[in-house]
């Protein structure tokens, strides 16, 4: 493996998201937000996928987000442990039903912003920059059932007031953020990716894309105003990445990849770009959807992002003749199983040289600065007798994915940081399993929701606390 190289201040660190780590999920005037609604098992991707209304809770189900690991109580101990790794940045997302438990009051709750302000000023003692995600994965139940969520373009002010309290409540905490995560889940996963359920024979496509136009047109209002608030503000798009391979070299798997591509690249052409791209239009004609834009649009749309962020565990794969019974769903979306790659115990294809191919994908079409904020490998993990959880597998995945990304940079692309998924173990959003553990702290509690929540150092962290050190100059491991 040869040596890579990472510019000074390269920001090194791990990511959480609010709903699958803090659990507490009706505490400080909390409300109800979608992910809460998510049940372990077999009714988790109906619900997921906005197909089976679940618009109350069931005393049969069990909800995994509604302790999840506890982050809520245990932010100090594990931002320690971050910092005992040598993290310099923190991602996770703040809950918007913490600070507007409706979603549609018109000022923010006291209490979630306090919660907040002690997360964030916990990372300022250890010298870690937080990363902060606006939107992940939860609206507040009371838009969805009221308004009907993201379809309804009233969506854009409650968000707008929303990002608004944070970017003022935390000015001089936090200059990092992101507005919506991985916001091409929209299409894939509609009631996660945006509080979207359907009525039987409506255009499936319409109403995601009217929605996708309504949260597009909300992320470059926030960036505007964030950067009102304060000119330092970065703000960054985020999307669920991956290239698209075609299956082989005939021109029409070609052209598929491409289209598949563009289907989750057309988000982040606007928040880049500022403008629809142009092969949008034919797109929406030959899906029958017409989208509704007011005309101050085109002019809200212009506020582009200063960053592009990405999340990247695999790579994809497509043919003309893909269909719903060829693909499987790594990462929610849907892709051909390439035979050239060793996948996770989940399936998920492993390619490292995809992530410098996606790279150089993205600086090529936005010439912005990159942050990778999600990588990772959902493993099984085991303690042996002696209380140890050693994760090789996990520190050769992020091992040859650091190097690749150490090889994006030398290809010329700008990188601010490197965030890996599930730092601390925590909630998988696509099963709710705790055993889909990403961690280098490992936490105990199964699926059921039984454990401690005690907290062990896995092997990992050791590791990633010697790559910190040298600045991505030592992956090795003996
Ligand atoms: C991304 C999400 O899609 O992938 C995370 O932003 C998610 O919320 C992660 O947890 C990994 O997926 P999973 O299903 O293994 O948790």
């Amino acid at each position: 493996m040869s040596e890579v190289t990472f510019p000074e201040g390269f920001l090194w660190g791990g990511a959480l998201a609010a709903n699958q780590s803090e659990g507490s999920y009706l505490a400080g005037g909390k409300g109800l937000t979608t992910v809460d609604m998510l049940p372990l098992g077999a009714h988790r991707m109906p619900v997921k996928l906005g197909l089976e209304k679940r618009f109350a809770l069931r005393d049969d189900e069990f909800y995994p987000s509604h302790e999840a690991i506890d982050f809520y109580h245990r932010y100090k101990e594990d931002i320690a442990l971050m910092a005992e790794m040598g993290f310099t940045v923190f991602r996770t997302s703040i809950a918007w039903s913490r600070l507007y438990p409706n979603g549609d009051e018109l000022t923010p709750n006291a209490e979630g912003i306090a919660f907040y302000r002690s997360v964030f000023e916990e990372c300022r003692k250890y010298g870690i920059e937080p990363l902060v995600t606006l939107c992940h994965f939860d609206v507040p139940m009371h838009l969805v059932t009221y308004y009907g969520s993201w379809r309804n373009r009233k969506m854009i002010d409650f968000f707008a007031r929303y990002a608004r309290s944070c970017f003022e409540a935390f000015e001089g905490l936090v200059k990092y953020w992101l507005t919506f995560n991985e916001i091409n889940i929209l299409l894939h996963s509609p009631f996660s990716g945006a509080g979207l359920v359907f009525e039987p024979g409506e255009n499936h496509d319409q109403v995601k894309y009217q929605a996708a136009h309504h949260e597009l047109v909300a992320s470059a209002l926030v960036t505007k105003i964030a950067h009102e608030i304060n000119p330092a503000n970065q703000v960054g798009c985020m999307l669920a990445g991956g290239n698209f391979y075609p299956w082989s070299c005939k021109p029409e798997d070609v052209w598929a990849a491409l289209q598949k591509d563009r289907e989750n690249l057309f988000f982040i052409d606007v928040q880049a770009r500022g403008a629809y791209p142009s092969y949008a239009a034919r797109v929406f004609r030959e899906k029958g959807v017409e989208i509704v834009m007011a005309p101050e649009d085109a002019d809200t749309l212009r506020h582009t992002v200063d960053f592009i962020s990405f999340s990247y565990y695999a790579s994809r794969c497509a043919s003309a003749e893909m269909n719903e019974q060829n693909s499987s769903a790594a990462n929610v979306v849907k892709s051909l199983t390439n035979p050239h790659l060793q996948r996770s115990a989940w399936g998920w294809g492993i390619d490292p040289l995809g992530l410098r191919i996606t790279m150089n994908m993205m600086y090529d079409r936005y010439q912005k600065p990159l942050f990778l904020v999600e990588n990772g490998l959902g493993a099984r993990d085991e303690i042996n007798a002696a209380g140890e959880i050693n994760d090789d597998y996990r520190i050769h995945y992020l091992q040859q994915h650091i190097q690749a990304m150490g090889e994006a940079i030398a290809d010329g692309i700008p990188v601010i940081g490197y965030t890996t998924w599930g730092c601390i173990d925590l909630v998988a959003a696509s099963t709710g399993e705790m055993s889909k553990r990403y961690g280098f702290v490992y936490v105990d509690r199964d699926d059921q929701g039984h454990g401690t929540l005690n907290r062990v150092r896995k092997r990992s962290f050791w590791w990633y606390q010697q790559v910190i050190a040298s600045n991505g100059r030592n992956l090795s491991f003996e």
